[in-house]
């Protein structure tokens, strides 16, 4: 496995996460939760019912890969789709859920995040949508499983989306990327109020998804001090 933050830098990520999700409209009261690797089965993530945009460290709940909370707090109702997303891939090192509202307002109009400009197909890959579920029950998490493998980003049908992190900077990483489903959802929805959304050619997309690869695979390295967050 990649190397993994320290615990302390772990806990002021998500903090700062939270606050920079909260600030773009990404999560309204109570909405989202966000998780990253502390080791191999263990995990920090955020408690159940609190403002993710006001998170102190101290708040944040360590937790096994069993959901056996090692805090007072309880951990998020979602803590099993974050868990579904670190079984299927080990190079996922941090769970980002949000509601982004452009791009839960595509679910609601039975659209999927159309690859229909570049930043869709270089920072996100493809992003399926899964078939909605109560939130807070082990469904939602049957519900996304089936895409884990092939997608970093997933849409939940009526409830939100999910953005895994990758990298040291995986919580900033996974962050990035539901600011930039958001963006595209948002453009894409603009469009279709005119016409409908035609995705890039298929020779385009390659070129896309090539460029995509190679950015990826640089990702997999130890970030240079400058690329730190922190
Ligand atoms: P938690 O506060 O329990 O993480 O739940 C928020 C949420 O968005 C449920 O889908």
């Amino acid at each position: 496995m990649t190397e993994l933050l320290s615990e302390r830098a772990a806990r002021a990520a998500m903090v700062e996460v939270g606050r920079r999700l909260y600030a773009r409209g990404l999560v309204n009261g109570g909405e989202g939760n966000l998780s990253c690797r502390l080791g191999p089965r263990r995990l920090l993530c955020t408690p159940t019912g609190v403002n993710k945009g006001f998170l102190t460290e101290d708040m944040l709940v360590v937790t096994d890969f069993g959901g056996e909370p090692q805090s007072l707090r309880a951990p998020s109702s979602e803590l099993l789709l974050h868990l579904a997303c670190y079984e299927e891939r080990s190079d996922c090192l941090a769970v980002v859920h949000a509601h982004p509202p452009h791009a839960v307002a595509l679910t609601l109009c039975g659209e999927d995040l159309v690859p229909c400009m570049p930043e869709a197909i270089t920072a996100l890959g493809d992003v399926p949508t899964a078939r909605y579920a109560t939130p807070g029950t082990a469904k939602v998490a049957d519900a996304a499983r089936p895409h884990l493998r092939e997608a970093e980003c997933v849409l939940l049908e009526r409830h939100g989306a999910l953005a895994m992190g990758m990298g040291l900077r995986a919580l900033f990483d996974a962050c990035d990327k539901m600011e930039m489903l958001e963006g595209v959802a948002r453009v894409q929805l603009l469009a279709s109020l005119k016409r409908p959304v035609a995705p890039l050619s298929e020779m385009e997309r390659r070129i896309l998804a090539e460029q995509r690869r190679v950015a990826r695979e640089r990702l997999a390295k130890p970030p240079r001090p400058w690329e730190r967050d922190r």
